[in-house]
């Protein structure tokens, strides 16, 4: 398949990143600082999601956002100040920080001004888009999705079977009901595709019961989206909480002949959309890290270690 937008590998020009959202889960902090600046040990979500799209050969990181956080967009911006002062008393190692965010990508800001959900944010992307790009990809920043390259897999099934690809992870069927899931078939042995890797989707719903889920494959937080998608979003009505779901979009193109697979995930995945998601990650990516691993993994272990005891003692004083 000939795509047109094919100076990176991938052929993916643009990224797009859904981040209008509250962060109900986390106030107090989302008070006054987007979720998506939350950082995992010191680097904020959205610059894990602009890097994954920079290694993926994006160019343009669409971020759509609410009025009232533009914070985000700051965080891609030059900061002179900060930088000659840090550079005046020689501290290198933090003007390369401050400069990561907005070398890695070019960030370019969509309000918008209602949260009438995912489906309709993605929608808003299509005025970023320069007109030969044929495909696109959405990274929601609420799913790290690890060891990065997925959307690389994604982006070679695409230009083996057409259409969009989306990325799948396997859940314990009772925990289906949070995500959007995948009816899926098998595929024969393509020449470049590991077919247990790759599945053909032929239904799609947006967070089912249990009892009622076609699988326990869901999606993962990675689109590598057809234009296509634009009219689809166009033409869906309000779905699963009473908003506009890309979920629904997907469903309706599949129903439309549009060919739509998924990569099977095989590594892990965080969920920084909650505190429950987010305190692991933090802790994964702290005992990797060089500076805090080792000093982390002594203060877990202590801390373990006490509540252990604790609860010990008072399953004692209970008995
Ligand atoms: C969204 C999507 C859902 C997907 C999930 C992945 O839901 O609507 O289909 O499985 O992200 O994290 P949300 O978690 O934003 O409610």
């Amino acid at each position: 398949m000939n795509m047109s937008s094919d100076e990176t590998p991938s052929g993916v020009k643009t990224v797009v990143v859904p981040a209008a959202g509250m962060g109900t889960r986390f106030l107090p902090a989302t008070k006054t600082v987007p979720k998506e600046l939350l950082p995992v040990v010191d680097t904020p979500g959205i610059e894990l999601i602009a890097e994954e799209a920079s290694v993926l050969g994006a160019s343009r990181l669409a971020i759509i956002t609410a009025p009232n956080k533009p914070e985000l967009l700051r965080h891609f911006g030059q900061f002179p100040n900060l930088v000659d002062t840090l550079a005046e008393r020689g501290k290198d190692e933090q003007v390369a920080k401050v400069r990561r965010a907005g070398d890695l990508i070019e960030p370019v800001a969509v309000e918008q001004a209602e949260p009438l959900g995912l489906g309709h944010a993605v929608g808003l992307a299509e005025s970023v888009l320069d007109a030969d790009e044929d495909a696109f990809a959405v990274m929601l920043p609420d799913d790290l999705v690890l060891p990065m390259g997925v959307m690389e897999k994604m982006a070679k099934v695409r230009a083996e079977l057409g259409g969009s690809v989306l990325c799948a992870f396997e859940v314990a069927p009772e925990e289906v009901y949070n995500y959007g899931v995948f009816d899926v078939e098998e595929i024969a042995e393509g020449a470049d595709l590991p077919a247990d890797q790759v599945k053909r989707v032929v239904g799609m719903v947006e967070k089912p019961d249990p009892a009622d889920a076609p699988s326990n494959f869901v999606a993962a937080g990675r689109y590598l989206l057809d234009r296509a998608v634009f009219d689809a979003l166009g033409r869906i009505e309000p779905g699963k909480g009473g908003e506009l779901q890309l979920t629904d979009a997907i469903e309706l193109m599949i129903k439309e002949g549009h060919p739509v697979h998924v990569v099977v995930h095989d590594g892990k995945r965080h969920d920084l959309g909650n505190p429950a998601g987010y305190i692991p990650a933090c802790v994964d990516f702290g005992l990797s890290h060089p500076k805090y691993g080792p000093g982390l993994k002594k203060a877990i272990t202590a801390i373990l270690a006490e509540h252990e005891a604790a609860e010990a003692e008072s399953e004692a004083g209970g008995n």
